[in-house]
């Protein structure tokens, strides 16, 4: 009864992470990306094929659900995805959704029409390819009225902590707090729209200020799959072990997941 957990790379472990403390009875087979990482900088028919590979072999370890916890894949390639070459019998989930649900503070699946939320101006952080898709604004709008919302592309930050380089990422996500701030001064909600950044929240919240509730999809997205799995246990696949997939190198991989994760962190060839 597996499911699937893909990312291009190291980030989609935070949401690994939290999804296995929270359903341990479940066992979860993750596959980052790490050789063709990051995916941020790539164009939207390259993000469709290498998620479109990356998906079928969680398909092939017996995962009929697959959650992309990559939301530069889950903007630029799912609605394709679902739309063109998803099985009836197979489910591809994104992890934006839930984040936009948490900020206009709806319920999983609430189809009403858009209204007026507390929060009016919200900082967006996300790769390139995630920022210049809208898709965040698209949701947003389907949900909320009168959301003023500012989008900081982080390039680099990806690639930083790939490459284990903390202190890089660390300059890096300053250097983006301080742009955003020069066009919203005062930003009352920040969105981490990318699997990578909860590894740097605290940099993150320091930047920002106290003042400035951070979303991070690593706290948001295991509510939203058990409530899933619970209406729709079919979609637990027939696999039965948890492992940890990737298509890099797997000594390198596992020794930057260890740093960053701080608990040994062991990556098999996928
Ligand atoms: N962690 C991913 C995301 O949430 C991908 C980042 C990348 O590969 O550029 O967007």
């Amino acid at each position: 009864m597996a499911v699937g957990i893909f990312d291009s790379g190291l980030g989609g472990l935070t949401v690994y992470d939290a999804v296995a403390r929270d359903m341990p009875e479940v066992p979860f087979v993750y596959l980052g990306d790490n050789a063709h990482t990051p995916y941020g900088v790539r164009d939207a028919d390259d993000i469709f094929q290498l998620t479109c590979a990356g998906v079928e072999r969680l398909w092939a370890e017996g995962c009929d659900l697959v959650v992309l916890a990559c939301n530069t894949a889950s903007a630029v390639a799912l609605k394709r995805m679902q739309e063109t070459w998803v099985p009836k019998d197979k489910r591809v989930l994104g992890v934006f959704v839930p984040l936009i649900e948490a900020l206009t503070e709806r319920q999983w699946g609430d189809n009403s029409p858009p209204r007026e939320v507390a929060v009016k101006h919200v900082a967006l952080f996300a790769t390139p390819a995630t920022v210049a898709s809208r898709a965040f604004q698209r949701e947003l709008a389907f949900r909320a009225i009168g959301v003023d919302v500012e989008a900081q592309p982080c390039g680099g930050v990806v690639d930083a902590i790939e490459e284990g380089d903390e202190i890089l990422a660390e300059a890096l996500v300053k250097s983006h707090v301080e742009a955003l701030k020069r066009r919203m001064p005062h930003p009352q909600a920040a969105m981490l729209g990318c699997t990578h950044y909860p590894l740097m929240q605290r940099v993150f919240q320091e930047a920002l200020g106290p003042a400035v509730k951070v979303y991070s999809q690593a706290d948001l997205v295991a509510p939203s799959l058990r409530d899933y799995l619970t209406r729709r246990p079919e979609f637990l696949g027939p696999g039965t072990a948890s492992k940890l997939l990737t298509t890099g190198d797997p000594a390198r991989v596992s020794s930057k997941a260890t740093q960053f994760l701080r608990r040994q962190i062991r990556f098999e060839a996928a």
